[in-house]
């Protein structure tokens, strides 16, 4: 007997394709991670992100500007500071590079896009935590709080339009967001990054920021294995006054990611880290992969298991993609 059900159907050509198609990726939907590097005057390469660089004060400029022409919902900022102390002092130093550079993108480019910060200790720590230190070398959750609501008043003082919560200590969205109002910021956004694992995958961007990290963050970041407590994350976040909150790695938390979508009622975004990058990039380099699909596959894994938006690497040339029909 013949198939009665014939799903081909729908697959005979590109138009029919296109016209099912469930998902889509908007360059709007797309978010661009920038490192701006202190007392460099050429942009550096990053040798374990190949096509990324660390941009100086003026070649960011130029980064941000292709970046609005591409269309992208917004660059999220990191500093990466030329002297690194025990309490970050250059994260909320106003001279301090993140701060310098979130000024120069807000003049540049912040009616056209969000422009975010990231708003963590750990790329200004001599020993490389997301927080502060007690004295018996542990991170001290509630001093830590007391350094981000700092530099949230200086991020959003210098333009930053969405804080980028990234240390993961408990309270931290409720802490900032009750500094923000007390000082007047109503209209400076959180984006939690909620459920944060402890991941291998960060490992380039540790050579992107110079970090000087020992041991690692399982003392506040995720265990991988958890699938529940990183919903639990998200909830906690919601209802501390997180506007968006976040999945971190995506590709390897999808599961995570389509939980969390259901359960939010703020939008949800995921964060494409260095190490997906580079394992396309190195197996693209090596010709074992067809790099723009495998590109566009990732990241529309992670719109389909529920991100409303994804910061990756790829941002503007996939939004150009995108944008050229290829
Ligand atoms: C913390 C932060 C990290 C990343 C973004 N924000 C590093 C970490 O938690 O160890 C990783 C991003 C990436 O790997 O692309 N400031």
């Amino acid at each position: 007997m013949l198939p009665r059900v014939r799903p081909r159907r729908l697959r005979s050509n590109a138009a029919m394709r296109r016209a099912v198609a469930e998902t889509h990726v908007n360059p709007s939907q797309l978010v661009l991670p920038i490192f701006v590097r202190e007392g460099i005057s050429e942009p550096a390469p990053i040798a374990s992100m190949p096509g990324v660089v660390q941009h100086t004060l003026d070649s960011v400029r130029r980064a941000v500007t292709d970046a609005a022409e591409s269309g992208v919902g917004g660059v999220m900022l990191f500093g990466v500071p030329e002297v690194r102390d025990a309490i970050g002092s250059g994260a909320t130093d106003p001279h301090g590079i993140l701060n310098q550079a979130t000024r120069i993108v807000h003049h540049e480019v912040g009616d056209a896009l969000v422009v975010q910060t990231d708003l963590c200790l750990d790329e200004f720590t001599d020993h490389g935590h997301c927080g502060v230190l007690d004295p018996d070398g542990r991170v001290d959750n509630d001093a830590t709080l007391e350094r981000y609501r700092d530099m949230a008043l200086v991020q959003a003082g210098h333009g930053s339009q969405l804080l980028g919560l990234s240390g993961m200590m408990d309270g931290q969205v409720a802490s900032v967001r009750e500094a923000l109002d007390d000082a007047g910021f109503l209209d400076t956004a959180i984006l939690a990054y909620s459920a944060k694992y402890a991941s291998a995958y960060y490992g380039p961007f540790r050579e992107a920021v110079a970090s000087t990290l020992q041991g690692d963050r399982r003392s506040y970041q995720l265990d991988p294995g958890n699938r529940r407590e990183g919903v639990r994350e998200a909830m906690i976040d919601i209802e501390e006054g997180a506007d968006i909150v976040m999945v971190k790695p995506a590709g390897n938390y999808l599961d995570v990611l389509a939980d969390v979508a259901a359960a939010s009622d703020v939008p949800v975004w995921a964060y494409q880290v260095s190490g997906e990058y580079a394992m396309i990039e190195a197996a693209a380099a090596n010709g074992w992969i067809d790099r723009q699909r495998a590109i566009h596959e990732s990241v529309i894994g992670i719109r389909r298991a529920g991100a409303d938006a994804v910061l990756t690497y790829w941002a503007v040339e996939l939004a150009d993609w995108i944008t050229e029909g290829v």
